[in-house]
């Protein structure tokens, strides 16, 4: 990125503009809305984090971007990539736009590798069909892909099944694939979730070089806080379809104003507390939005809940706190937001310390997390329980910001 760019407070123009997208699935006990007016952008060259439990509809919202929700969906809002709204775009066009446009990782590789045809092939078949190359030309593409994915001997490699191959090779073709044509967006939903912690990191650093590389805009989708907080500039948290807090990532990591983000932090081993610390959990279990009423639909787990809360659903509201982006006033669309009537106070006791910031994961190997088994109210007000649903991840690490950091008020 150059100087200019670094200085520049504007965001960059949207590849990619979602509004109010909404994903209706019909189930036995109702109409699930897995995916419940979301609303993003995305521009080259950016970072975007989805994180939220498993359920929460992250996978759900990337596949309806893609146009790959299930054919018992209804879909509504808009996805806007190169002037078009994909939502309407027939088959054929869709099919013109996915790959060179937009492209997926799956958390399985298995999704999108077929198992009786050998790699090399796999990807030959791909530049062939999606950019027109002739075999040869396709071949030497192929062999040039697995080696930039960090595939040892790619010309021998490329001969290989894809079970021949160990858990995180086989991840790394699949990226191979998925950015194959050049597509201008990458839709990452857990890339690394089935990979041992090494290899997690190998597999993260590969698409951080591959998104700089080629400017791509990635929204990267994970359950894991610890790492859309080193390796995003924006996110996304998500509850039960919805998007709960959304903003610059340090401003989100380091004042977290919407109480589940709060439990989500509090629910993260840290690197600035001793590797045996206990970790406080989010009580209760997700909610499963099927014919939802009004309300926040956080509240039965939420320490803060007053009756308001039942009977209304707070809208995303912009906030401020004792960190406020220097770039939010000029840049709306990358605000700190939160869709509660009561947000945790902006001055969170808990909040990360600096020295925090500058940590590396691999400083504190080993670390567990222990769940707290008594409901005690914690320093960010959030009462412990046994743990549901396995939020632990990685120690929260925090990047710098790229933009200046004002300690309290608004933002000049
Ligand atoms: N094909 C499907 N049919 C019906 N419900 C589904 C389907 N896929 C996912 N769901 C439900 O949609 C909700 C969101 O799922 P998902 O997007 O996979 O969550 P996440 O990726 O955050 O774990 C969950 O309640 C899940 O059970
Ligand atoms: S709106 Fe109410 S119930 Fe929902 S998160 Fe905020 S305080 Fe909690
Ligand atoms: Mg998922």
């Amino acid at each position: 990125m150059s100087v200019d760019a670094r200085r520049d407070p504007r965001p960059p123009a949207p590849l990619l503009a979602v509004d109010a997208l909404t994903t209706i699935l019909p189930t036995r006990g109702g109409a699930l809305h897995a995916v419940d007016g979301v609303s993003f952008t995305l521009g080259a060259g950016e970072v975007l984090g989805v994180v939220g439990e498993s359920g929460s509809g992250k996978t759900m919202l990337a596949r309806t971007v893609m146009g790959l929700a299930p054919p018992a969906a209804r879909t509504s809002g808009s996805v806007r990539f190169a002037g078009r709204n994909l939502l309407d775009a027939r088959p054929r066009d869709l099919r013109e736009v996915l790959g060179p446009g937009l492209a997926m990782v799956f958390q399985d590789p298995a999704t999108a590798l077929n198992p009786v045809t050998r790699i090399g092939r796999q990807l030959v078949e791909s530049l062939r069909l999606r950019r027109g190359l002739d075999r040869r030309a396709a071949r030497d593409q192929a062999v040039g892909l697995l080696a930039r994915v960090g595939i040892p001997d790619p010309e021998r490699r490329a001969a290989s099944y894809p079970h021949e191959l160990s858990g995180g090779m086989r991840q790394r073709v699949s990226i191979a694939l998925a950015v194959a044509c050049g597509p201008r967006v990458l839709l990452a939903d857990e890339p690394t979730t089935a990979l041992d912690v090494t290899v997690q990191r190998q597999i993260l650093d590969l698409l951080a070089d591959l998104q700089r590389g080629e400017g791509m805009g990635m929204l990267l989708i994970t359950h894991d806080l610890a790492v859309v907080a080193e390796r995003t500039e924006r996110l996304m948290v998500m509850y039960a379809g919805q998007i709960v807090e959304s903003g610059p990532t340090p401003a989100v990591v380091r004042a977290p104003r919407h109480p589940y983000t709060a439990a989500l932090l509090a629910s993260t081993p840290r690197l600035d507390r001793p590797i045996h610390a206990r970790l406080d959990t989010v009580p209760g279990q997700p909610a499963i939005p099927v014919d939802p009423a009004a309300g926040c639909r956080f509240a039965p787990r939420c320490p803060r809940a007053q009756p308001r809360c039942r009977r209304e659903s707070p809208r995303p509201t912009t906030v401020t706190g004792p960190i406020t982006l220097a770039s939010d006033a000029a840049a709306p669309t990358r605000a700190h937001t939160v869709a509660c009537f009561h947000p945790t106070p902006p001055a969170t006791p808990d909040a990360i310390p600096t020295a925090t910031l500058t940590a590396t994961l691999t400083a504190t190997p080993g670390a567990t997390p222990i769940a707290t088994p008594t409901a005690t109210p914690t320093a960010a007000g959030t009462p412990g329980a046994p743990d549901p649903g396995g939020l632990h991840g990685q120690p929260v690490r925090v990047p710098p910001p790229a933009g200046r950091l004002d300690a309290g008020g608004d933002a000049p």
